[in-house]
């Protein structure tokens, strides 16, 4: 029996006006995955995060997820919000946001049931947040916060979490927290599609990588991906941005130059 890939793009093809902003972008990823997506400033990273969720139309190509279209697999899929997306002062508990996941699955004239409420415990659970399920949000730490949304997201029923960015703007020590509770979602079984721009820690933190530029340049495993070649030509005069890499042949110790 052959393993249906959680995530299927074909020949993706999507613009905003004359200049395609993805072209012809085909790959597969199977479930259980933490894959990242690399490329510069306006390479279509967003776009893609977006066509994964069936919020553009492609002018051509397919999105199937767990081999339906993206259009009738709503609710396998969900976005985890950056923390700068999110007004922190809102007066709402970490046990609330968890049960926000549930009211896709509700009418509107219907209150959440017992089961919904359950599910949304499961989930915060599993994400080690229901301690803090009658905390305000904003006062949790970054990770923390991260935590709650991946928690939302499960609680929707999606297997297929997208992260556009998740470290931006973040201490080293909450980065590695969001790290580790990605690390744990995938552990579960869940499939993680993360944007992510620091080439210098893409190859510690993914199973595989996605290299964007209006084309898919390459997709495969960090190594194959991260090959100096191949980043050169996509980042061109961005070139500065990956002088942190260590090299193929061992990481440059001396440091500290001058
Ligand atoms: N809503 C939009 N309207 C018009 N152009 C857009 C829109 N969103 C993105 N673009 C353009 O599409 C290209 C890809 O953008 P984006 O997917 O946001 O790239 P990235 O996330 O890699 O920076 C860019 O040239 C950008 O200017
Ligand atoms: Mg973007």
């Amino acid at each position: 029996m052959t393993l249906t890939p959680a995530i299927e793009v074909q020949h993706l093809t999507v613009s905003y006006g004359p200049v395609p902003a993805l072209l012809d972008v085909s790959f597969e990823i199977p479930p259980g995955q933490l894959v990242g997506v690399i490329g510069p400033n306006g390479s279509g990273k967003s776009t893609l995060v977006k066509s994964l969720l069936g919020f553009v139309k492609p002018d051509f190509g397919s999105v199937n997820l767990f081999g339906e279209p993206v259009d009738k697999s709503r609710g396998r899929v969900a976005y985890v919000p950056q923390r700068g997306s999110v007004d922190w002062d809102f007066p709402i508990t970490v046990r609330e946001v968890a049960m926000m996941g549930r009211y896709g699955h509700v009418p509107w004239w219907r209150d959440l049931t017992r089961e919904d409420r359950r599910i949304a415990d499961a989930a915060l659970e599993m994400v080690r947040m229901q301690d803090f399920r009658h905390r305000q949000i904003g006062q949790l730490s970054g990770g923390q916060q991260q935590r709650v949304f991946l928690a939302r997201a499960m609680a929707q029923g999606a297997d297929i979490l997208l992260l556009d960015e998740p470290f931006a703007g973040v201490d080293a020590a909450t980065e590695r927290a969001i790290l580790d509770v990605l690390d744990e979602t995938k552990q579960a079984g869940h499939t993680l599609v993360v944007v992510h721009h620091d080439l210098a820690t893409a190859a510690e933190y993914f199973d595989s990588l996605l290299l964007l530029k209006q084309r898919l340049f390459a997709h495969g495993t960090p190594e194959a991906v991260l090959h100096p070649e191949l980043l050169a030509q996509v980042y061109e005069g961005a070139l500065r941005i990956f002088s942190t890499l260590p090299t193929t042949e061992e990481e440059d110790e001396a440091g500290g130059e001058s």
